[in-house]
This record gives structure tokens, sequence and C-alpha cells, in this order.
């Protein structure tokens, strides 16, 4: 249990799940459809993701995030940044072979370089069996381009051997893995990747995100957060 923590939160972070979804997959959706154009405009070909994952980052959190959720983190004299919404349509079976494994970063304006996320709080909305892996991997990280949408600075990947690469990079090794069976504390500023199986089309999950300037360190949001563990 060194790279996660189950956090004793609501078992739904959402204020009307239905209504939200639909409203974060339309937005989501949207989102992806720029990126696409761009990465082909930039990378001369159609990024190799699976077909309809989508994510989005929300600022405004109350909108849409419990406040059961917020109030939870007030004793602890935070409160998140933003939350993603990832939706993975017509998917059922989402096999660790077929993701992309890949470190958090977001985009500092001010240095003009990517810099690292030490971790995410997620929570699982569509049932299934949801597996989390951290991996071992020795190649150099390979970074996204800059010119992207707003959304993609602020939550992106660091993936291994080319952009998008799916699979697992020759040589690695898993370090750690976890069935996501409750809110969970995350690890990720190291690799990893997420593996899904549900007899639903759509996944849907949802990662809250603090600022570094909080909580700067992996090991400084086990501290943090430590009042919350279950
Ligand atoms: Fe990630």
């Amino acid at each position: 249990m060194n790279n996660y923590r189950f956090l004793n939160l609501p078992k739904n972070p959402l204020i009307k799940t239905s209504a939200v979804l639909q409203k974060l997959a339309i937005a989501a959706t949207k989102v992806n459809s720029s990126r696409r154009i761009l990465l082909d405009r930039h990378q001369g070909k159609a990024p190799s993701l699976s077909g309809g994952a989508f994510h989005e980052c929300f600022k405004n959190i109350e909108d849409f995030i419990s406040p059961s959720v917020l109030d939870a983190f007030r004793p602890l004299g935070i409160k998140p940044s933003f939350f993603a919404s990832f939706a993975s349509d017509g998917e059922s079976s989402l096999k660790i072979e077929e993701r992309v494994a890949h470190y958090d970063i977001c985009f500092d304006e001010e240095n003009k370089k990517w810099s690292t996320i030490p971790f995410g709080i997620n929570w699982e909305i569509t049932p299934g069996d949801t597996f989390f892996y951290w991996w071992n991997i020795s190649s150099d990280p390979i970074f996204p381009n800059q010119d992207i949408p707003p959304s993609f600075k602020l939550l992106n990947g660091a993936h291994f051997d080319r952009r998008n690469q799916i699979g697992i990079p020759s040589g690695a090794e898993v370090i750690e893995k976890v069935q996501v069976t409750a809110p969970i504390l995350v690890r990720t500023d190291i690799p990893h990747s997420v593996s899904f199986n549900s007899s639903a089309k759509t996944r849907y999950n949802i990662s809250l995100r603090f600022s570094t300037d909080d909580v700067s360190t992996w090991d400084h949001a086990l501290e943090v957060f430590k009042p919350l563990f279950l």
C-alpha cells in the first residue's frame, strides 16, 4: 500500500449524477474533438487512443461536486482546485494492454515547462471492476505538444516510447496494483494505468485535483489526507 489509500468520503461525489454525467460527457466530447484536430495537424495522424475516451477539467467544482465531499476537506484546510471527468464511451472492457501508461503532468505557464501532479482523489462512477496499476518504467518520458487547449494543459500525461502508445512498455514491471472499491487517493507522479471491466457500456470516473502550492508531494498528501484514511 505504497501508492494509494482508500478514503472515508461519500461513494458518489456528484450532486445530480445523471444530469451531471450527461453534461460532462457532452463537454468532454467537444474538447476531445478539438484535441483530435490539433493532434492530427501536428502529428499528421490520428491519436491511437481507443475510440471514445474523453476527458475534461472543470474549475467550477461547486456546480458538480457534492457539499458533503467538499465539507470533508474543510477541516484539513484545503480545497480542490479542479476536477477531471473521464468518459470512455462504448467500452465495457478496457484491458491494461490497451491503455496508455503515463504519469500525470500539468503545464507550468510561469516556467514554460511540464511539471508532475503528485496525486489525485478518484471515484469510479460506473459499477464495474477497476484496477489501478503502478509501473516501473526505465525509458524516457515523452511530453505533449504545448499547442493544445487549456484543459489539456491543466491535466495531461507524460507517455513512453511515443505519444499515446498503447500497452505496457517493454521491460516495465508492476510495482503495485489495487482494485478500486472506494474513493481513493492515488499517486500519479509515477507511471500508472487503469483497467476496467463492466456490463455497462460507458466508464465514468471523476478525479479531484489540488494545487501543488497546497500539497506539493505524495508524502505531503499522505500527511494532509491522513484524517480521511479508511
Ligand atoms: Fe493518470
